[in-house]
């Protein structure tokens, strides 16, 4: 795969979105992340948590070590945003192999590239053989489990053979978790104790708190505790650490999310079906639908003023979950307007 140093694109572009189409930026519905759009409800931050400085041993870190399952044997660090362990992990390692999943999250190959490493996109081809021996031709893999934009998830079980396979060599697996928490049983956190093994999760998907840059890395002390040391202290900001706890411990919402993201994504499944766009993958933050049209069909939904991910290679959409029951029957309207498909 070639260095990927442009900058990947990303969801959520509205204001841009809202320029090319001239549709006021209020009237968009936007569909272009896998961003819950029922976040969890942020309380008022009490004004000594902006201005002091955050402290390390405020109790967040059991609170992260609770939500990715880390062991005792493991390191657990929050980080600003998964994003920020993206960028920060190809720095601990001097250039090498890594592979990455395709289609999949382009931050990771972006980043790694960006820092020297020699990158390669790793298919379905790849993982669909029962021969892996194309782990041998890797120093690290970064995965992402479940798939963003397509879903595919990956048995902890086979991860952890991966993992293995890899690390009788000194090499690294790296798993993207961010959208795992409506899915926890395929999660491998408790694994992250074993050498070579780093696991993240992000507070923006499940938990609708995209904005307020905050996520989590628990693995391999050696390489985890390097991490942190590279972000510097307090990179995580304060008021961050107090949602980031808050939400954290806050079960019955998570509880009651899991079951309402779950069905919301089986009712878009199904609305994709009935209108004609066929079957989709995804998870249960988004669906992921492959169309030769794709480009064509974004465009008309963003003439209608709504926002979907396309993708090429292969052509594909991306829809979030919409919200309100107003926003629901908008999409299905503009759906059956088309005779795309
Ligand atoms: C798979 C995946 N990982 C990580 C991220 C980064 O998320 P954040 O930095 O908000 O935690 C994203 C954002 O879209 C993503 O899709």
């Amino acid at each position: 795969m070639k260095r990927m140093l442009t900058a990947p694109e990303h969801g959520g572009r509205l204001r841009a979105a809202a320029e090319q189409w001239g549709i006021p930026l209020a009237e968009w519905l936007d569909l272009s992340t896998g961003i819950n759009p029922h976040g969890w409800p942020v309380p008022v931050i009490p004004e000594e948590v902006w201005r002091r400085l955050p402290e390390p041993d405020d109790g967040l870190e059991g609170l992260l070590r609770h939500w990715l399952g880390a062991t005792a044997s493991a390191a657990c660090i929050p980080v600003a945003g998964s994003q920020a362990a993206i960028m920060g992990l190809p720095r601990l390692r001097p250039p090498c192999r890594v592979g990455v999943p395709s289609p999949g999250y382009q931050e990771h190959g972006h980043c790694w590239a960006a820092a020297g490493h020699r990158v390669t996109g790793i298919t379905g081809d790849h993982t669909g053989s029962g021969d892996e021996s194309w782990l041998d031709d890797l120093d690290v893999l970064v995965w992402v489990n479940p798939n963003n934009p397509t879903g595919d998830t990956i048995e902890p079980e086979r991860l952890l053979s991966w993992h293995h396979r890899l690390q009788r060599r000194g090499g690294w697996l790296i798993v993207d978790e961010a959208f795992m928490d409506a899915t926890p049983a395929f999660s491998i956190g408790e694994a992250s104790g074993r050498p070579g093994l780093v696991v993240m999760r992000s507070l923006g998907k499940f938990f609708g708190l995209a904005g307020v840059r905050a996520g989590a890395v628990a693995g391999d002390p050696d390489i985890v505790d390097r991490l942190g040391a590279v972000m510097g202290p307090w990179s995580v900001s304060g008021p961050a650490r107090f949602v980031m706890s808050r939400v954290l411990a806050d079960q019955q919402w998570q509880a009651a999310t899991t079951e309402r993201l779950h069905s919301d994504s089986q009712r878009l499944a199904e609305m994709l079906v009935r209108q004609g766009l066929g079957d989709s993958t995804g998870t249960a933050l988004f669906r992921y639908v492959r169309h030769s049209r794709a480009v064509d069909i974004a465009s008309e939904f963003a003439s209608r003023g709504i926002l979907v991910r396309v993708f090429d290679q292969p052509a594909a959409l991306r829809l979030g979950l919409p919200g309100s029951e107003s926003d629901w029957a908008r999409l299905d309207q503009a759906m059956s307007l088309s005779d795309l498909y």
